[in-house]
């Protein structure tokens, strides 16, 4: 059974974010004010999108591999999910490892909820303890894990929503909040290749349905709907460009003429072709995930990839000697 959790409102941080984040010369919106519900729906609709990859790519290699982490690992471990798994990945991960509880960590309390129980119900005896928390932060493990050996779960590649030094802050957090002994599976999404252009790069970014531009347009929609924004949303257009110096994707919104409006109280005003960056999603190369591992206190274990070269999925031990917290 999973147990019943407090409700965290992103609002008072979302006008806050958008205040602020609208004042700069190049303006902002940070991307975790994506995931509200309907932005949670369209991410959802975009896992599933012919041009965007890394899903699909990510089930593929779990299944492959999902016995060799079994034997690294060893049955009788607490899995701690850095974002509560409403994916195929999870239960993939749980069949294979005989873990001793799971334990979903997430903001957002309502879905947490939801997947937490979706889950406990395909895996009847098996502890279930979600945590509604800020994974970025630190966080206090449930007293019900006390004890037991830890592997961390870190798929999907939401390490890549992470600028390179908040990566390193993040995966040294993990390797405190799960301690001597433990283990993580971690999906990194990769740097164009021989077997991965940057057009299908970009256009996982940018797909012919336009899910992925409703995804970013819903911010100003969000705008509206939370912060009593009168943003005229036909006034801007989704971009997706790869940015080949800082190894990332960027999305941004594009005012497409001169536009005004007002949110959370503030007038803001952009001209023609002045955009709000919302979202990079940085893309590592093989050594440089290898390296990225070691500086974090992990030593990289195994790194599997599928035969393009478009996505790794890999196993990582926390290694010796850092500082336990
Ligand atoms: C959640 N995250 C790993 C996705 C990514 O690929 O960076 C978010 C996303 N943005 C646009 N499409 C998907």
């Amino acid at each position: 059974m999973a147990q019943p959790l407090p409700v965290h409102d992103q609002t008072s941080d979302f006008a806050a974010a958008v205040r602020a984040g609208l004042a700069q010369p190049q303006k902002i919106i940070p991307a975790r004010f994506f995931y509200d519900r309907a932005g949670s729906e369209l991410f959802e609709a975009i896992t599933e999108l012919p041009e965007y990859y890394p899903t699909r790519t990510e089930i593929g290699i779990l299944s492959a591999n999902a016995a060799d982490i079994a034997a690294a690992v060893g049955p009788g471990r607490a899995v701690i999910e850095f974002g509560s798994g409403s994916s195929a990945k999870t239960p993939l991960l749980l069949r294979a490892i005989a873990p001793a509880a799971y334990v979903p960590v997430d903001i957002s309390a309502e879905f947490l909820q939801h997947s937490a129980s979706a889950l406990a119900a395909d895996f009847p005896g098996l502890p279930v303890l979600p945590v509604a928390a800020d994974f970025t932060a630190p966080f206090r493990p449930p007293g019900g894990i006390f004890g037991m050996p830890r592997l961390g779960f870190f798929p999907g590649s939401t390490i890549g929503n992470f600028a390179p030094p908040a990566a390193i802050d993040l995966l040294r957090s993990f390797a405190s909040v799960l301690g001597a002994g433990s283990w993580l599976v971690i999906g990194i999404d990769l740097a164009p290749g021989p077997g991965k252009t940057r057009e299908a790069l970009e256009a996982a970014y940018d797909d012919a349905q336009g899910v992925t531009a409703a995804f970013n347009l819903n911010l100003l929609h969000r705008i509206n709907r939370e912060l009593g924004g009168t943003v005229r949303v036909q006034d801007f257009t989704h971009r997706a460009v790869w940015n080949a110096g800082l190894g990332r994707i960027e999305m941004h919104l594009v005012a497409v003429r001169d536009t005004e409006f007002t949110a959370a109280g503030q007038s803001f005003r952009l001209v023609a072709g002045e955009h709000i960056h919302t979202e990079n999603s940085y893309k590592w190369t093989l050594a440089e995930t290898q390296l990225l591992a070691r500086a974090c206190g992990w030593n990289p274990y195994t790194a599997w990839a599928d035969t393009n070269g478009c996505f790794s999925l890999q196993l990582w031990q926390r290694a010796l000697g850092i500082q336990e917290p």
